[in-house]
């Protein structure tokens, strides 16, 4: 029996900007077969987060609902099948529904959390740093001494692309949509967006780049194959600025240009989805993969997704829950 029947947790009842989030009792969930009940301590914003806010996400979302994709915690209790070795364990975890005090995961969906990782930074990285490991390695096949264009390289999935692209050997070209961002990326050379932004790419990298990463969509899509060399590798993973005009296929043969596409929710192979997740905790653990992380209430959850998604952030936004 639990002794916390109801939970605080941060929900919406309708579709719509900001002011629709608030914070509120909810039943406590149980977990079911093969799947932990975890107390959160902390709960990672997304951009994802104010999509679905938005009713932009993806279909599965019913109302009322409650907030989240990734938090992290303390294994409180099991669902039937679930190996004991599971309980009272520190975790960081990938599921709906995680800015609340527990959240139902699948077993499956669980990161170990090293005693050393405290639970703000392991809120702070399984989205993003395992969309940036996999978009760079899995998809982008990054190797030594290419250069890479990272767009909105000041933000969450940004700044990591860029420490995870130099680790690999790459030259790395930021691009920024404002100058203020331009101090809070660690790219190689960093570009703000706007007017002439070929050119001025084409002055430090005169053939085009060899691997172009970009979650931006439509703001970027329509100058992306100008901004590759021949044989040219494009990867997408998201549409902060929109969906994309449809993109013709023919377009690609001038340039030999290969496109990819990425989404975390993929049903990975297994042993891809453990090797990426390896690589990552090991590098937030020894320090190499270093994130920048802002701290706020969950009852200040509406003022961080105004931030976020008019792209007034830098890095990672943690929402603390106990
Ligand atoms: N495919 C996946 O599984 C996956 C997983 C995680 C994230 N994503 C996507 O990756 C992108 C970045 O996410 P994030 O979590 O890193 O969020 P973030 O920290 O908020 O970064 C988003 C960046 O996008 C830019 N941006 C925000 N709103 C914009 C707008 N209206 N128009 C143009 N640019 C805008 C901003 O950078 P500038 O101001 O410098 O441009 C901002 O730093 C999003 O599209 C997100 O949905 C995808």
């Amino acid at each position: 029996m639990l002794r916390w029947p109801l939970v605080r947790a941060l929900r919406f009842d309708v579709f719509g900007g900001p002011e629709v989030l608030k914070v509120e009792d909810v039943e406590t969930p149980s977990p079911h077969a093969g799947q932990v009940l975890v107390q959160i301590h902390a709960g990672g914003l997304n951009f994802a987060d104010t999509e679905r806010r938005r009713g932009l996400y993806s279909s599965d979302t019913p109302l009322p609902d409650t907030s989240g994709f990734e938090g992290a915690g303390v294994v409180f209790a099991l669902g039937q099948g679930v190996d004991e070795a599971w309980l009272k364990r520190r975790v960081a975890f990938i599921a709906p529904r995680a800015h609340a005090e527990f959240c139902v995961v699948p077993v499956g969906k669980l990161i170990p959390l090293p005693d050393s990782v405290d639970f703000i930074t392991g809120a702070a990285f399984p989205v993003q740093a395992l969309t940036a490991w996999h978009v760079l390695h899995t998809l982008g096949h990054v190797k030594a001494k290419e250069t890479v264009l990272v767009h909105s390289a000041a933000g969450g999935v940004g700044q990591l692309l860029v420490q995870l692209a130099q680790e690999a050997g790459a030259r790395v070209i930021g691009s920024v949509s404002r100058d203020a961002k331009q101090e809070r990326t660690r790219a190689d050379a960093v570009l703000t967006r706007g007017p002439g932004f070929v050119e001025r790419l084409r002055e430090l990298a005169p053939d085009g780049v060899d691997l172009l990463l970009e979650g931006i969509g439509a703001e970027v899509a329509g100058e992306a194959l100008q901004c590759l060399r021949p044989l040219g590798r494009w990867v997408t993973f998201g549409t902060a600025s929109g969906p994309p005009a449809p993109l013709a296929l023919e377009a690609l043969y001038e340039k030999s240009i290969s496109v990819a596409a990425f989404w975390l929710r993929t049903d990975l192979p297994t042993e891809i989805a453990a090797q990426a997740a390896r690589e990552i905790v090991a590098r937030v653990d020894d320090g190499s993969l270093q994130l920048e992380i802002t701290t706020g209430p969950l009852e200040d959850a509406a003022r961080a997704h105004r931030r976020l998604e008019g792209g007034l952030t830098t890095g990672k936004w943690v929402l603390r829950i106990q």
